[in-house]
């Protein structure tokens, strides 16, 4: 039986996580938050980890609000959580050979422009999942057969160089360099744009999902922003996936791990409304029209090609609702 060891277990995808080990008998699943250990406390970590002794160890814990990151305070903060950190749990893990998972995210690119695939075979433009897509789409993106997968697929590969646009992407980044440079056996997973169950954790904040349904039942139309594309990510797929990888004993290194289906906001607010049954007007705007502190890319898409990919997000937000009667 191993033991692991899963950080950040409130979070909306250490929760995730807990429940994806801990019904399996291979398994000793102990979950532990900020209630438990306190990652930049480095000397009480290691302390509590090292009696621990477990097999695997799971980072899920993490600063993650992007906007208030601008502020440099609370960057300082985020540099401790998702930057050094990170690195003192590879160290102590490789000290107890163990193997280290650690989350990072879409945002630590943005600086540099994505690699562009050359289309695949003609083009098919006539199917009747074409004909839907440009029924939906405001083509103010410019890249509506970039949604249906017969397009390019721009974004960035796992060995991309990384060149973030805002200071969460830089702590993230840090993070990544740090667990890199101890090495050992981990895995680095980024992802983008979870969507789940809130945590239960004091700072648990809901997905863009759960906010844009509570807007679109108060509200006659909602504005969303049309101009950045990446994919959502579904927390119960990317726990599953993440223990997929373990079990595969895959090469330590970068993985991409996101649903499929590339959209922006706006494209994945009309999914969320049509499958919700929400009538409010959709409106698509751009990024200028909406100003947030944080600087986003207008292309972060994380393109996987070292494992096999997750189902489309639409399926995932399908059982979503469901699951959870929203
Ligand atoms: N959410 C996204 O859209 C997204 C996108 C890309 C990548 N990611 C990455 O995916 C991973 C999981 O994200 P998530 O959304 O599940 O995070 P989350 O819901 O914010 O959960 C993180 C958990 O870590 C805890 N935590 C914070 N600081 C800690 C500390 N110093 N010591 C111990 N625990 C601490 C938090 O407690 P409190 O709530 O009490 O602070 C929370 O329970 C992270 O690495 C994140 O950067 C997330």
């Amino acid at each position: 039986m191993k033991k692991i060891l899963i950080i950040g277990a409130k979070g909306m995808l250490g929760q995730e996580l807990v429940k994806a080990f801990k019904h399996d008998k291979d398994y000793e699943t102990i979950g532990w938050d900020k209630e438990e250990i306190d990652i930049t406390n480095t000397k009480e970590a290691e302390k509590k980890i090292k009696e621990l002794k477990p097999n695997i160890i799971i980072n899920a814990a993490a600063y993650n609000d992007v906007d208030k990151c601008e502020d440099e305070k609370e960057f300082k903060l985020a540099k401790k959580i998702n930057g050094t950190a990170p690195g003192k749990l590879a160290e102590i893990a490789k000290k107890l050979k163990a193997v280290f998972v650690h989350y990072s995210s879409d945002y630590v690119f943005g600086g540099n422009l994505p690699e562009i695939e050359e289309p695949q075979g003609p083009l098919r433009l006539d199917t009747e999942e074409h004909r839907r897509i440009e029924a939906s789409c405001s083509h103010s993106c410019g890249s509506c057969g970039l949604h249906a997968g017969f397009m390019p697929k721009i974004g960035y590969l796992e060995e991309s160089k990384p060149k973030p646009i805002n200071n969460y992407g830089k702590s993230k980044l840090l993070g990544e360099k740090n667990v890199e440079k101890i090495g050992g056996k981990y895995y680095i997973i980024r992802t983008s744009k979870l969507f789940g169950k809130p945590g239960s954790g004091e700072g648990a904040k809901k997905s863009f999902f759960d906010i844009m349904l509570e807007l679109g039942r108060k509200n006659k139309s909602v504005r969303v922003i049309d101009d950045e594309t990446s994919c959502f990510t579904y927390a119960p797929d990317l726990a599953k996936k993440t223990k997929e990888i373990l079990e595969a004993s895959k090469t330590p290194g970068i993985y991409h791990v996101t649903n499929s289906d590339s959209c922006t906001w706006y494209e994945a607010v009309l999914e969320l409304y049509s499958q919700s049954g929400i009538k409010a007007k959709v409106k698509p705007v751009t990024a200028e029209e909406f100003p947030r502190p944080a600087k986003r890319a207008s292309i972060s898409t994380l393109l996987n090609t070292k494992l096999n990919p997750l189902r489309s997000y639409k399926i995932a937000l399908k059982e979503y609702l469901k699951k959870e009667k929203i």
